[in-house]
C-alpha cells in the first residue's frame, strides 16, 4: 500500500498501513481489575463491540493479580458501561460482550504465570477456522511493572509465525529525559516500535483529531495562522476536583507531568506542526517532532506554579491524607512555550492546567493581532476558541455591526457547536477511537519515541528546579479550592500580551444547556 494517504472530501477515508485486525484476534487487558481498566478500556471496548468494530469473534481476556470470579470480574468490566434508560438493546449487547471476555489471575513477574496465560489463549485461538492468531495487548497498568510484563509477554506469549503482535502502553512515560530513554530502552529489547502503541488518550479526542482537517483543510484558517496574524495562544485544561484518594501518586508527578508534557504538549504540537505529506502516522509524527524540537526547555520565569488550599468546604491539597506533609508539587502550572521557526517565532504558547478550580473545560484560544487602528479604536480582538471538553464547540469571536440605525461595532461569534450542527451523531470516547486505530495498525495517534524524548527534553529542566535538583524547591502560590485559579494568573498571562474582550461580552455557552 502507498505510504501516502488522503482523506476525500464527503468520505472521510483513513486508511492505514498497518494490518486490520478482522478476525482470529484476543485483545488481553493486563490491569484488568484497575480503575482505569474499568472506566475507560472495557468501556470502550463495549462501545466498540456495540457498533461492530471489533474483529468478528473477537475474545477478550482480562488478566491482574487479583484472584476473582468471573462474575466479579464482569461486574467490575462492565459497571462503567452507560444504560441509563435500561435499553434492552443495550443490555443484550452486555450480556453478549460478557460471553466473550474472561479472566486469567496471575503475577506480573513470574514467567509462569505467563505461560498459563499463554495457555488460555492456545485454548481460545485452537476454534479459530485458519491458522492466523492475532494478539493485541494492553497495559493498563502502573509504569513500575511495564518493563516485567513486556518481557514476560514477548517470552510467553508472543505469536512468532502466523500472526501480529501488538502492545499498546499507558502514561506516564519515564519522569524525565533520562527515565523515559531508559523506559524505552528496556521496552524496546522486547517490542519492536511498530509493535508498540503509546497511549495519550488527548490524542483520539475527536476536537483533537479535528485539528487537522481545520487547520489544513480551510484555506482562510491556513492564511492566518502565523505570527503575522496570532498574538498569542492558550491551551487549557482545567477541572473542577482535586488529586482526592490519588494524591500518593500525584504527589510523585505533579500537574506539569500529569498534564502539560503530555496531553497539552500533544494539542500544541498539533496546532503548530507544518502540514504533512499525507496523513500517513509517520508524515504526520514528522511534522510534529519537527515543530517540537524548535521549542527550548520552559524557563523558570515563563513558569507559574500554584497549589490548591481548602476552601467553600472543600479540602486544600495539603489536607488529603495520602499528600506528603508540606508537600511544595504543583496542583496548578502555566508555562509559557517558544517555537523557534518561521511560522511561530515571537508567538506565546500558554499552557495551562489545574486540579480543583472553579470549572471541568480544555480548551485552545488563538487571540489574534489588534485590527489596524484609524477607522476603529478600542475594539476587541478576534479569537479563535476550539472547545476540546465539555460540549465541543469551534467558535470564531469576530467584530460586527450593531443592529440599527448606528455604525457602531460589537463583538459577537460564530458558533459551530457540535450538539446543535451535528445533533444526530455520538462522539466517540478517546478511548474507542485509540483502540480503533490500534486494531487497524495506524500509529498516527500514538506517540513515537523520538516524539517523547523531545517532549521530555522541554520540561526536564524545569520538573528538576521544581523537584530541587537545582536548588532549593520553588514554593507554589496558592489558589482556593473552586477558584478560577491563582490571582497571578492574569497578570502572567498579560506579560505575554493578552487582551481581555471589551467588557461585558463572553460566549453564550449557557444556551447549550437547552440542547
Ligand atoms: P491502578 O492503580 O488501578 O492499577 C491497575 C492495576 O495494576 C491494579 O488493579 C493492580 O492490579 C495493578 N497494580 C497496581 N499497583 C501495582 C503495583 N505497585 N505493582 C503491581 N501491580 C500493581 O492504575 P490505573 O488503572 O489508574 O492506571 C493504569 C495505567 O493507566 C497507569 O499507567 C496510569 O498512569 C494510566 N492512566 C490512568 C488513567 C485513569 O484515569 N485511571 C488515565 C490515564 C492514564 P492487581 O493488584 O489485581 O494485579
Ligand atoms: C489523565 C490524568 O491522564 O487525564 C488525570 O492522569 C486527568 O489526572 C485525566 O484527570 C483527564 O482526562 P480527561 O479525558 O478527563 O480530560
Amino acid at each position: 500500500m502507498s505510504r501516502q494517504r488522503s482523506m476525500s472530501g464527503t468520505i472521510p477515508s483513513m486508511e492505514t498501513s498497518g494490518h486490520t485486525l478482522k478476525d482470529n484476534t484476543v485483545i488481553v487487558v493486563l490491569g484488568a481489575s484497575g480503575d482505569l481498566a474499568k472506566k475507560k478500556t472495557y468501556p470502550a471496548l463495549f462501545g466498540l463491540y456495540r457498533n461492530g468494530f471489533l474483529p468478528s469473534g473477537v475474545h477478550i481476556v482480562g488478566y491482574a493479580r487479583t484472584k476473582m470470579d468471573d462474575e466479579e470480574y464482569h461486574k467490575r468490566t462492565t459497571g462503567y458501561i452507560k444504560n441509563p434508560n435500561n435499553d434492552p438493546e443495550i443490555t443484550a449487547k452486555i450480556e453478549e460482550f460478557k460471553a466473550l471476555s474472561s479472566y486469567v489471575s496471575g503475577s506480573y513477574e513470574d514467567p509462569a504465570a505467563f505461560d498459563n496465560l499463554n495457555k488460555v489463549l492456545e485454548s481460545i485461538e485452537s476454534g479459530y477456522q485458519t491458522k492466523e492468531r492475532n494478539r493485541v495487548f494492553y497495559l493498563a497498568l502502573p509504569p513500575s511493572v511495564f518493563i516485567p510484563v513486556a518481557k514476560n509477554l514477548k517470552e510467553n506469549c508472543y505469536i512468532f509465525k502466523g500472526g501480529v503482535n501488538r502492545m499498546i502502553v499507558e502514561k506516564p512515560f519515564g519522569k524525565d529525559t533520562a527515565s523515559c530513554r531508559e523506559l524505552l530502552t528496556s521496552l524496546k529489547q522486547h517490542w519492536t516500535e511498530d509493535e508498540t502503541y503509546r497511549i495519550d488518550h488527548y490524542l483520539g479526542k475527536e476536537m483533537v483529531k479535528n485539528l487537522l482537517v481545520l487547520r489544513f483543510a480551510n484555506v482562510a484558517m491556513g492564511a492566518a495562522w502565523d505570527k503575522n496574524s496570532i498574538s498569542n495562544v492558550q491551551i487549557t485544561f482545567k477541572e473542577p476536583f482535586g488529586t482526592e484518594g490519588r494524591g500518593g501518586y500525584f504527589d510523585e508527578f505533579g500537574i506539569i507531568r500529569d498534564i502539560l508534557q503530555n496531553h497539552l504538549l500533544q494539542v500544541l504540537s498539533i496546532l503548530t506542526m507544518e502540514r504533512p505529506v499525507s496523513f500517513a502516522a509517520e508524515d504526520i509524527r514528522d511534522e510534529k517532532v519537527k515543530v517540537l524540537r524548535a521549542i527550548p526547555p520552559v524557563e523558570r520565569n515563563d513558569t507559574l506554579l500554584g497549589q490548591y488550599v481548602a476552601a467553600g468546604g472543600k479540602p486544600g491539597y495539603l489536607d488529603d491524607d495520602t499528600v506528603p506533609q508540606n508537600s511544595v508539587c504543583p496542583t496548578y502550572a502555566a508555562t509559557t512555550l517558544w517555537i523557534h521557526n518561521p511560522r511561530w517565532e515571537g508567538v506565546p504558547f500558554i499552557l495551562k492546567a489545574g486540579k480543583a478550580l472553579n470549572e471541568a473545560k480544555v480548551e485552545i484560544r488563538i487571540q489574534f493581532k489588534d485590527v489596524t487602528q484609524g477607522i476603529f479604536k478600542d475594539i476587541s480582538r478576534n479569537e479563535l476558541v476550539i472547545r476540546i471538553q465539555p460540549s465541543e464547540a469551534v467558535y470564531l469571536k469576530l467584530n460586527a455591526k450593531t443592529p440599527g440605525l448606528y455604525t457602531r461595532a460589537m463583538p459577537t461569534e460564530m458558533d459551530l457547536t457540535y450538539k446543535r450542527r451535528f445533533a444526530d451523531i455520538q462522539i466517540p470516547e478517546a478511548y474507542e477511537a485509540l483502540i480503533l486505530d490500534a486494531l487497524k495498525g495506524d500509529h498516527s495517534n500514538f506517540v513515537r519515541d523520538d516524539e517523547l524524548d523531545v517532549a521530555w527534553k522541554i520540561f526536564t529542566p524545569i520538573l528538576h528546579w521544581i523537584e530541587g535538583q537545582s536548588g532549593p524547591r520553588p514554593k507554589p502560590v496558592t489558589y482556593p479550592y473552586g477558584s478560577r485559579g491563582p490571582k497571578e494568573l492574569e497578570s502572567f498571562i498579560g506579560k505575554y500580551g493578552y487582551k481581555r474582550s471589551v467588557e461585558g461580552y463572553a460566549w453564550p455557552v449557557t444556551n447549550l444547556s437547552n440542547l
